[in-house]
């Protein structure tokens, strides 16, 4: 086997094979090979074959690398007082958005792709193997375009969202700037993207500005994606529906027909319980979604006003411990969830001859996740067969 690496004594090997019984499709005390990016064999340790290099595992869990949906990682500029009012009890307004996009548009493109690129470092480190950029802090046509010209240097599942906000120059002119992003801003940004984005809340866009938006983005060969719900009930979940999105986003406050809209349909529901732990918010329920048959992801939303956080990890036992999800669904929506999420199925699983997406623990079980929180245990990372991540 070429440059074969050879994975020895996994304690608990975490596959979501779907052909492996049992949650999560665990196999125990096992070795992993894994050559050209791929995974080419998994079996006991005493009959791994030889290989150029091995790891000893030493009893330790290895998992699907995570796959985060969901993040914002293209700005410039520093919130942290924001938060901090908002923990001294000020609320969270979707306008806070605009601070970000004045920061982002004064920066240069060095400053704005190295700042990207750190986040995306982090992320990495922090065992997302396959990860989702948003635009959305530019708001002009050149600003959205660089925005996504930068993420798509870093990652192919690019989502434009010029409807983020409508930005102070539009203040008025709402139609005008609708106008734009349906106009001339998806046109620039068309050819780096695979989704649309539009944030249909409370202080950002109603629900026929948001069809407006994604049906433009229909037209362009785009696929929707909506951040629906997230600040009160309202119109962004049956939108994502009815317009086929991949998945709305946030889902914290449902109706009973919001849950079976997604129950009968194939928009995932991804969840961001970092958002309602940085905005002190209510977390949605994640068990009413998952006991109705809906999918559920779970993203980080990483961005600089309400969830300024890479680490998936940390998601995870927000959703164990405040949304009520068991830690083996909570592992499930942030590794096949997330894959859902971007209509993958490539991503999120180790099978034999699948894409080499691995993350090492430094712990026993997939459990030590939620059981250790705020603890740092993805050891090494491994991202199409490559180490983005080594032990020091
Ligand atoms: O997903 N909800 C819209 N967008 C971001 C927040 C953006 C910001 O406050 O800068 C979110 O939470
Ligand atoms: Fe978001």
């Amino acid at each position: 086997m070429p440059d074969a690496l050879s994975l020895d004594n996994i304690g608990e090997l975490v596959t979501n094979d779907p052909d492996v019984p049992g949650e999560l499709g665990i196999r125990n005390d096992v070795s992993l090979v894994v050559a050209e990016g791929r995974v080419v064999w998994i079996g006991p340790t005493a009959e791994a074959p030889p290989a150029d290099a091995r790891i000893d595992c030493d009893g330790a869990a290895v998992l699907p690398g995570f796959v985060d949906s969901h993040s914002h990682i293209v700005f410039a500029g520093d919130r942290s007082a924001e938060f901090a009012a908002r923990m001294a009890g000020e609320s969270y307004a979707a306008g806070g958005i605009r601070t970000t996009v004045a920061a982002t548009r004064a920066a240069d493109d060095g400053t704005l792709a190295a700042n990207t690129q750190r986040l995306a470092a982090e992320l990495a480190r922090s065992g997302a193997t396959t990860f989702e950029i948003k635009s959305g802090y530019g708001l002009t046509v050149e600003d959205e375009r660089r925005s996504v010209a930068i993420a798509r240097g870093i990652t192919d599942e690019v989502t434009f969202l010029g409807a983020h906000v409508v930005p102070p120059d539009f203040t008025g002119d709402r139609n005008g700037y609708l106008d734009l992003v349906c106009g001339p801003m998806l046109d620039a940004c068309k050819d780096s993207v695979r989704w649309i984005d539009v944030f249909c809340d409370r202080g950002a866009f109603d629900a026929d500005e948001s069809r407006e938006v994604l049906r433009a983005g229909l037209r362009a060969g785009l696929t929707p994606r909506v951040h629906a719900n997230q600040l009160q009930h309202g119109p962004g979940v049956s939108v994502a529906v009815e317009m086929g999105a991949a998945s709305a986003d946030h889902c914290t406050h449902l109706t009973a027909a919001d849950v079976a809209a997604l129950a009968d349909s194939d928009t995932v529901a991804t969840l961001l319980p970092g958002a309602e732990f940085s905005t002190r918010s209510a977390y949605p329920d994640a068990r009413r979604l998952i006991d109705a048959g809906v999918t559920v992801a779970l993203a980080t939303d990483c961005n600089p006003g309400t969830s300024y956080t890479t680490s998936m990890s940390f998601c995870i036992a927000l959703a164990v411990r405040e949304m009520h999800m068991t830690v083996g669904e909570a592992v499930t929506a942030a590794t096949v969830g997330g894959a859902a999420a971007l209509r993958r199925d490539d991503v999120g699983r180790i099978v034999t001859g699948g894409q080499a997406d691995l993350l090492l623990l430094d712990a026993p079980s997939y459990i030590h996740l939620a059981y250790r929180p705020g603890v740092d245990l993805i050891s090494q990372v491994w991202a199409r067969g490559v180490a983005v991540r080594s032990r020091p």
